[in-house]
């Protein structure tokens, strides 16, 4: 699919948790090509702290209103210069990039964790059928998205490190009584690589099919700096910035 580059008008820059905002903006093209799981890479331009574009996955992409949604976390100069943004400021976006999720038939156990859960929203609206969450975070602080996961769910499960929130311990402790009693027909799971990798140890016992969502730092986002590169479990070497960000679970984790 061919990628645009796009000056992209700012429509909405708001905080929706402790330190992450959610971006909204105008790219009718990068909206109606964009598929769930690819990512965009946006800079500010004219601003010193942002002059590599960044990869954020796509949380959102409305082909009717031209928008793409992006949830972000301040964690330095450039997401800080983000955050200022108004309204009617143009950011400049490169997408859509990278091979996204499969869209499966029957219903799906999405397991995300962090920011990881933001592209996992817009692949629960492209699924032909109502999926099933099970998201992690360390205290229900951090257990936000189930607010915004509520309207594309079938059921939400919830874990937090501390048993603020729903059952104590990290997602792979509740997986396998979520697997046993929903009988869901595939799993995908995004968030930090440790969890990934419990995760699809976990469902490859089980037998079912599982995508995992790779996040590496990345500079070009187009194949060409290979510094995104990692060895699959078959000994070959793939790039998250077009091979991925999305694999199947057995080509990255033995
Ligand atoms: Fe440069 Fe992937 S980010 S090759």
């Amino acid at each position: 699919m061919k990628k645009h580059v796009i000056e992209a008008p700012v429509l909405e820059n708001v905080p929706i948790a402790d330190g992450i905002y959610r971006m909204v903006f105008h790219a009718q093209l990068l909206a109606i090509e964009a598929q769930p799981g690819q990512f965009v890479m946006v800079m500010k331009p004219d601003d010193q702290a942002t002059f590599l574009r960044r990869p954020f996955g796509i949380a959102d992409a409305d082909p009717a209103a031209g928008t793409i949604t992006i949830i972000y976390r301040l964690v330095g100069r450039g997401t800080k210069a983000f955050a200022k943004m108004k309204q009617g400021e143009l950011l400049s976006v490169e997408g859509p990039i990278g091979h996204g999720f499969t869209l499966r038939e029957g219903r799906q156990l999405l397991v995300g964790g962090g920011l990881g859960i933001a592209p996992l929203i817009f692949l629960a609206k492209s699924l032909p059928e109502k999926p099933l969450f099970l998201i992690g975070g360390r205290n229900e602080k951090e257990i936000f998205w189930k607010d915004l996961l509520a309207p594309l769910a079938e059921k939400i499960y919830v874990t937090t490190d501390d048993g603020s929130f729903g059952t104590k311990g990290f997602t792979t402790t509740l997986l396998p009584d979520v697997l046993e009693k929903e009988q869901p027909a595939g799993v995908v799971t995004c968030g930090p690589t440790i969890m990934m990798k419990g995760i699809a140890g976990l469902v490859k016992e089980s037998g079912l099919p599982c995508e995992v969502s790779l996040e590496k730092r990345m500079a070009c986002g187009i194949g060409v700096c290979l510094g995104c590169t990692f060895e699959t479990t078959a000994g070959t070497r793939k790039k998250v910035c077009v091979d991925g960000p999305v694999f199947p679970a057995e080509e990255v984790f033995a």
